[in-house]
C-alpha cells in the first residue's frame, strides 16, 4: 500500500482582527492554484462570518455580471482545465479531522490546504488546530496593541511549544501588511529589532497599504487584485510588493 502525498496546511493567522489574515488568504490562493499550478483548497473556520465562503459568493456573481471579467474567467478556466478551488465551510475545532477525511476521500490531494481562523484565542480548538498547522504567517501592523498580543503569543508557539517538540509547527513567520512609506519608520525599525531579539522570524518583504486591498473581486481598470476566482494581475502585485512575498512565502513553504 502506498501512502497518500500529505498537503501542506498553511494558515495565515494572528489573534487580532481586520489585520488581513483572509485577504491574503485569498489573495496567495488564488495566485498558487489559478497562476502557478498548485491544487488548492481552502477551510473557511471563521464561524460565524466565513467571510471567504461570502467572498466567493460575491465573486460569482460580480464575473457572471461583467461581460470582461467572465471573458477572462471563461479563457482562464479553459486553459488551466481545473475548477475554482474549494472553499469549505468548517469550525476551528473540527477542521483537522475534516481535512484528514477530506484527503483520504478525495480523488486530487490538495498540495496546499489554507485555513482562515478566527483572529481570537478564545475560539474552542483554535491553539490545539494552530499547533498542526505547519507554517503560520502572521500579519502585524504599527499598531502597539496588535503588535504587543501578535508578539507574545508569537513568541509562547515559537520559543515554548516548538521548542519543546509539542507542535508539528515547522515555521510561523510574521510580516509588516499595510505599511505607509513616509511615517512611523523608527517604529518599524524598533519592533524589527525586538521581534529578531525574541528570536522569532520576520519577513524581508514588507506589503505597502493601498486602496485596492479594500476592493473585491471586481475590475481595477481592467484588471483583478483580491477575488477567489482569478488571479491578482502581476503589474498590481509588484505595486504593493506581492511578487516579492510570494517569492519569498515559496521559498519558505517549499511546496
Ligand atoms: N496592505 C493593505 N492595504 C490596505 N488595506 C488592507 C491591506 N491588507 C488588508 N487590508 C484591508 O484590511 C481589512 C481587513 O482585512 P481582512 O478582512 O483580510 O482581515 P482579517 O484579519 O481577516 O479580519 P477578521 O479578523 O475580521 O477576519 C480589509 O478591508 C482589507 O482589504
Ligand atoms: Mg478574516
Amino acid at each position: 500500500m502506498t501512502t497518500k502525498k500529505q498537503p501542506t496546511v498553511i494558515a495565515f493567522s494572528t489573534q487580532k482582527g481586520g489585520v488581513g489574515k483572509s485577504t491574503f488568504t485569498t489573495l496567495i490562493a488564488s495566485i498558487l492554484h489559478y497562476r502557478m499550478g498548485y491544487q488548492v483548497t481552502v477551510f473557511d473556520c471563521d464561524f460565524p462570518q466565513y467571510s471567504l465562503l461570502q467572498l466567493r459568493e460575491r465573486d460569482l456573481k460580480t464575473v457572471m455580471q461583467n461581460e470582461i471579467l467572465k471573458k477572462m474567467a471563461h479563457k482562464q478556466f479553459t486553459s488551466i482545465n481545473k475548477k475554482a478551488y474549494p472553499i469549505f465551510q468548517s469550525k476551528a475545532d473540527q477542521v483537522l479531522d475534516e481535512i484528514k477525511m477530506y484527503v483520504e476521500g478525495s480523488e486530487i490531494t490538495p498540495d496546499v490546504i489554507f485555513l482562515d481562523l478566527p483572529g481570537t484565542v478564545n475560539t474552542a480548538g483554535i491553539l490545539q488546530t494552530l499547533t498542526n498547522v505547519h507554517y503560520i504567517f502572521s500579519p502585524i501592523t504599527a499598531d502597539r496593541l496588535v503588535l504587543e498580543s501578535t508578539l507574545s503569543f508569537t513568541d509562547v508557539l515559537t520559543n515554548v511549544l516548538m521548542k519543546e517538540n509539542q507542535t508539528g509547527i515547522r515555521g510561523i513567520h510574521l510580516f509588516w501588511n499595510q505599511v505607509d512609506g513616509r511615517e512611523r519608520t523608527m517604529l518599524y525599525k524598533n519592533y524589527s529589532k525586538l521581534i529578531s531579539d525574541l528570536g522569532l522570524q520576520l519577513m524581508e518583504t514588507t506589503i505597502t497599504d493601498s486602496k485596492r486591498f479594500r476592493k473585491e473581486g471586481e475590475l481595477v481598470a481592467k484588471t483583478v487584485f483580491r477575488s477567489t476566482l482569478l488571479p491578482a494581475d502581476p503589474k498590481l502585485l509588484v505595486q504593493c510588493r506581492l511578487d516579492q512575498f510570494i517569492e519569498e512565502f515559496l521559498k519558505v513553504v517549499k511546496l
